[in-house]
């Protein structure tokens, strides 16, 4: 799958970074299975465990716009090896869009992809809660 549009896109997004504590840069763009890309960035809070990253970003927009079904992720930062997605994202990532491809990309527009389970193996999900969750909320 060529990825190159998307690379770029979260390149761009990249611009957008509020990240005044660590100066890095990180832009991610998502593809929904309609051919839509959302966007986000990093954005850092003086109170710094409240930073969100640009997976995240994205990802919660999307959702928040009715967006759910998805087939890959780009991210970009300003380094020259490729930028993987923290732990966080992701757990988030496998979450609400599931086994994506995930593109790492590098400073210069290169990039691989990666599927999401395997950046998530054994992942905990909705399945797991199954024998706790309570059949009427009390
Ligand atoms: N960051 C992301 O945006 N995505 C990641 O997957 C890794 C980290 C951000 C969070 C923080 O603003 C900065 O990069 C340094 O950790």
């Amino acid at each position: 799958m060529d990825y190159t549009h998307l690379a770029v896109q979260a390149s761009e997004a990249k611009k957008h970074s509020h990240s005044p504590y660590s100066r890095f840069r990180v832009g991610a763009a998502l593809l929904t299975t309609d051919g839509r890309i959302i966007t986000g960035c990093n954005v850092e809070n003086s109170s710094y465990g409240l930073t969100i990253c640009a997976e995240r970003t994205a990802l919660f927009k999307a959702v928040s716009e009715g967006e759910h079904s998805f087939t890959a992720i780009a991210i970009a930062s300003d380094e020259d090896s490729f930028t993987p997605p923290c732990g966080a994202c992701r757990q988030v990532i496998y979450e609400l869009a599931g086994n994506i491809d995930v593109v790492l990309t590098k400073k210069n527009g290169r990039y691989i992809t990666k599927k999401a389970i395997d950046l998530l193996p054994h992942p905990f999900d909705g399945k797991n809660l199954k024998k706790t969750r309570r059949k009427k909320p009390r």
